[in-house]
């Protein structure tokens, strides 16, 4: 499959490399189509990356990813386009932080809004599917790093897209299906956005990234 990563941060090269291993072809975008950080990524990924603005990689993808920082993914998919991007699924991995020096990053969007909603009002016909947002991006990409069941949410107004996207994050990354919590439509994406304040926490008190949320449930009785 073609894929278009949005990002070349950390979560977009971590997405970008898996998705280069499982075998697809694979565009990262960035504002400009000579960026270093995607320029190194696709020289290392091999013959099956390349990278391009934004708007290539809208148009390269059947599916694409969106790794860009919360705040500005609004405007980075401006930049990739409303007509490229069409009604694809846009898996949407942004959390909506701001970073002050020498104190754990704040929410910019909450309670009655989200990023995934932001970006679905703004490309009503892309169909956007949040998810993965909530954990560290190695585990993003390979659950098994983690001991145990540990779980994956999904936000989406679109049915069909979000039984797509469960099916990929299982072959492509390892997500069993049991582990796979559908939470209904776009506005689900508040509280998984919003559990970034208890994950920061989280990771100070750990000292590592390295863990993830799992929802125990009792039995229907
Ligand atoms: N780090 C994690 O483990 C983790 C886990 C879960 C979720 N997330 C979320 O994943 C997303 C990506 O995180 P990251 O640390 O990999 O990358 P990041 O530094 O948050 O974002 C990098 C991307 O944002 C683009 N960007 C920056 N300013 C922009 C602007 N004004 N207009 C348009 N695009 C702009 C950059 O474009 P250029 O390439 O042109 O510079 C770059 O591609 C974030 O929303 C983060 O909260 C991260």
């Amino acid at each position: 499959m073609r894929i278009g990563v949005f990002g070349t941060g950390v979560v977009g090269s971590t997405i970008a490399s898996k998705l280069v291993e499982r075998g697809h072809e694979v565009m990262m975008g960035s504002r400009t189509r000579d960026n270093d950080k995607a320029v190194a990524w696709t020289r290392k990924a091999g013959e099956r990356a390349s990278q391009g603005a934004f708007e290539d990689a809208a148009s390269f993808g059947e599916v694409l990813f969106n790794c860009t920082g919360g705040t500005v993914s609004v405007a980075a998919l401006e930049q990739a386009g409303a007509e490229a991007m069409g009604n694809k699924i846009l898996l949407d991995l942004a959390n909506p932080l701001a970073f002050v020096p020498g104190e754990l990053p704040t929410l910019t969007v909450l309670n009655t809004d989200s990023v995934g909603e932001q970006i679905q009002r703004a490309f009503p016909r892309l169909r956007v599917v949040k998810t993965l947002n909530t954990m560290n991006t190695m585990i993003m990409v390979n659950p098994r790093a983690v001991p145990g069941d540990h779980n994956v949410f999904l936000s989406g107004n679109d049915a069909d897209a979000k039984a797509q996207v469960a099916g990929w994050l299982d072959e492509w990354f390892g997500w069993k299906r049991e582990s796979i919590i559908d939470l209904g439509d776009i506005t689900s994406a508040r509280g998984v956005e919003m559990v970034l304040p208890l994950w920061l926490r989280l990771m100070v008190t750990f000292k590592t990234p390295m863990f993830n949320f799992h929802v125990v449930r009792a039995p229907a009785s």
